[in-house]
């Protein structure tokens, strides 16, 4: 595929079929997150691959308790009356723990975080491993694509992380960015209508 097309198809499913996504996939897919810019030129990215849906239900169990948090945070952002947005978090918002389980391969993508805490920045470079982190993460996204796959992640809110981080074992100085889940969608699988927007009513010549 063109990179162009690629980055057309790229949608977010929140629907899979149990078709099993090979491990050369995988290690395509993760491999491409290796290829993204990274701030320290080092690459300290790590992936927990969690395959089948008891074990994904496992790592995921602390977002049961939490849907209500998430549900809140998500009346606060809704300042726009925006019908689009409202369409795709009605849809979206009771599928979070399924999407997660429904393929049956779940990637959780780890960095390394050397300016502390990582939620009290000090200024914007305190952020660069968690940005390059989700550059990597974009990366993969746009590969899955090319495989003809689907993906879709979940940002971890309140206690989660810390949770899931125990779950699996984590080492200390290490933090995740979301829940990935990469798959087949389903034949029948809903996709939100997207904002079309024309790059030339974004862009400002010289000054805004
Ligand atoms: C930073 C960020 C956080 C997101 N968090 C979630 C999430 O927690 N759960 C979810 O289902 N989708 C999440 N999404 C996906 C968006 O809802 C989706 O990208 C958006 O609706 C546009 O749809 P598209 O990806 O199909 O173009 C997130 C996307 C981004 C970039």
């Amino acid at each position: 595929m063109d990179l162009y097309e690629v980055l057309e198809k790229r949608r977010t499913y929140r629907d899979y079929s149990d078709r099993e996504v090979s491990d050369e996939i995988v290690k395509r897919v993760i491999g491409a997150a290796f290829k993204a810019p990274t701030n320290d030129h080092l690459r300290q990215l790590e992936f927990v691959v969690v395959r089948g849906r008891e074990n994904i239900a496992k790592v995921i169990a602390p977002l049961a308790k939490n849907m209500e948090t998430f549900k809140q945070l998500v009346a606060e952002v809704d300042e726009s009356d925006d019908k689009d947005k409202m369409a795709m978090f009605a849809d979206a918002l009771p599928k979070q723990q399924r999407m997660l389980m429904q393929s049956g391969l779940l990637i959780i993508p780890f960095f390394r975080q050397l300016t502390w805490p990582l939620l009290k920045p000090v200024e914007q470079s305190s952020l660069n491993y968690f940005a390059s982190a989700w550059c990597a993460l974009e990366n993969m996204l746009l590969a899955a694509t090319a495989e003809g796959l689907g993906t879709v992640f979940h940002i971890p809110v309140s206690d989660e992380a810390e949770k899931i981080k125990q779950i699996v074992n984590a080492p200390e100085g290490y933090e995740f960015i979301c829940l990935l889940t990469i798959g087949y969608p389903a034949e029948n699988a809903f996709l939100p209508k997207q904002k079309e927007i024309e790059p030339e009513s974004r862009i400002h010549n010289n000054v805004w």
